[in-house]
């Protein structure tokens, strides 16, 4: 079965053709963030212009890349929530278009899943080895979700952000240091080339269950920064070996403790293994810190799956088209769509 996926919810207009929810003959991402790094963070009219700037030849490139025509294709795929209202419209609007024209079936995708089923665009045969049931911890620009995962579209949420996600925390501590936007890559690149020596951030401390909390963290970067001076960043500018130890303790303490409260929830609900997925999991340190502290197996996307594309779309509705959804001509986007909520 040969699937378009389309992604247009945040800033990356992107879309893929995927074969059976494996192969990646094509994987088209075309990302907004230079743009959007001049404002210091995703402006949603902005980006809804852009996506319907590019959506067609980031589609066009796709077709052209798998060297497929649309009449080649078994259905068109399109994340229809969460994300961005303006964004979401241009990728559900035009996988209709595309679908009814070329007269194929069409399916909305939730973009949550589709960051999850990444992991199975991978070489590993991940429902045998290691098999069902799976925890999966989603951490992106907008969520930061534990997910239990029982079977292919049995989620259940066990656990959330109370307040800010992962990836808000880097965007916005990068902010703060003066990095830049997205904040992710500039963070881990400061903290890789910091000599160490900045005191812990303290860790946020959430009672019960399995939740996460960021916002505290964020607000402690910013007084620490306020009290030496550097937060509004001086004319003079910023000193780097202090931007970098202070990136480094920072990254520190998200990592710690995103995968503190991961492998909590590992052992309480004994799964075989642990995908970890969204933009956040591009990020080097907690990659290493969670195939290190994880008794189970860590299932982890190559760092471009990990961030938003079209390929994790187009797997995504391989599992829903298999087990005989599909979506009507009216599917709406739904931008406050979560995953497997309790
Ligand atoms: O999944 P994603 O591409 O978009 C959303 O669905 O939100 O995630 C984007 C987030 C941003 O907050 C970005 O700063 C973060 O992922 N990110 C990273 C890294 N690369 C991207 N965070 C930490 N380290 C990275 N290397
Ligand atoms: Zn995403």
């Amino acid at each position: 079965m040969i699937v378009l996926g389309i992604e247009t919810s945040c800033d990356e207009t992107a879309a893929a053709v995927i074969e059976d929810g494996r192969t990646i003959h094509a994987n088209v991402i075309a990302s907004q963030a230079e743009i959007h790094s001049t404002f210091g963070g995703v402006v949603p009219e902005v980006a809804s212009r852009q996506h319907l700037l590019t959506i067609n030849a980031v589609v066009r490139k796709a077709l052209e890349d798998a060297g497929a025509e649309l009449r080649d294709l078994d259905t068109v795929a399109v994340t229809y929530g969460p994300g961005l209202a303006g964004s979401l419209l241009v990728g559900v609007n035009t996988a209709k278009a595309l679908a009814y024209a070329s007269g194929l079936p069409f399916i909305g995708v939730n973009h949550l899943e589709g960051h999850i089923y990444a992991a199975w665009l991978e070489e590993v045969d991940i429902d045998s080895e290691p098999g069902f049931p799976l925890l999966c911890l989603i951490v992106s620009g907008g969520h930061t979700d534990l997910v239990l995962m029982r079977g292919h579209g049995d989620f259940e949420l066990v656990g959330r952000t109370r307040d800010d996600a992962a990836g808000e925390a880097f965007d916005k501590g990068a902010r703060v240091l003066g990095l830049g936007y997205p904040g992710g890559p500039p963070i881990q690149k400061a903290a890789e080339e910091s000599g160490g020596g900045e005191d812990p951030f303290p860790r946020p401390r959430v009672e019960g269950g399995f939740d996460f909390s960021f916002s505290g963290l964020k607000t402690a970067l910013l007084e620490r920064a306020r009290s030496r001076r550097m937060y509004p960043a001086p004319d003079d500018g910023l000193d780097r070996a202090m931007v970098s130890a202070m990136a480094d303790a920072y990254q520190e303490a998200i990592v710690d403790s995103l995968v503190t409260v991961t492998v909590r929830a590992v052992k309480a609900t004994g799964v075989n293994g642990l995908v970890l997925c969204g933009g956040v999991a591009a990020n080097a340190a907690l990659r290493a810190e969670m195939q290190d502290r994880c008794r189970v197996p860590v299932i982890v996307p190559r760092p471009l799956l990990c961030t938003d594309n079209g390929a994790m779309i187009g797997a995504a509705a391989h599992y829903r088209l298999r087990d005989g959804h599909s979506s009507e001509w009216d599917l709406d986007i739904l931008p406050g769509l979560g995953i497997g909520n309790r």
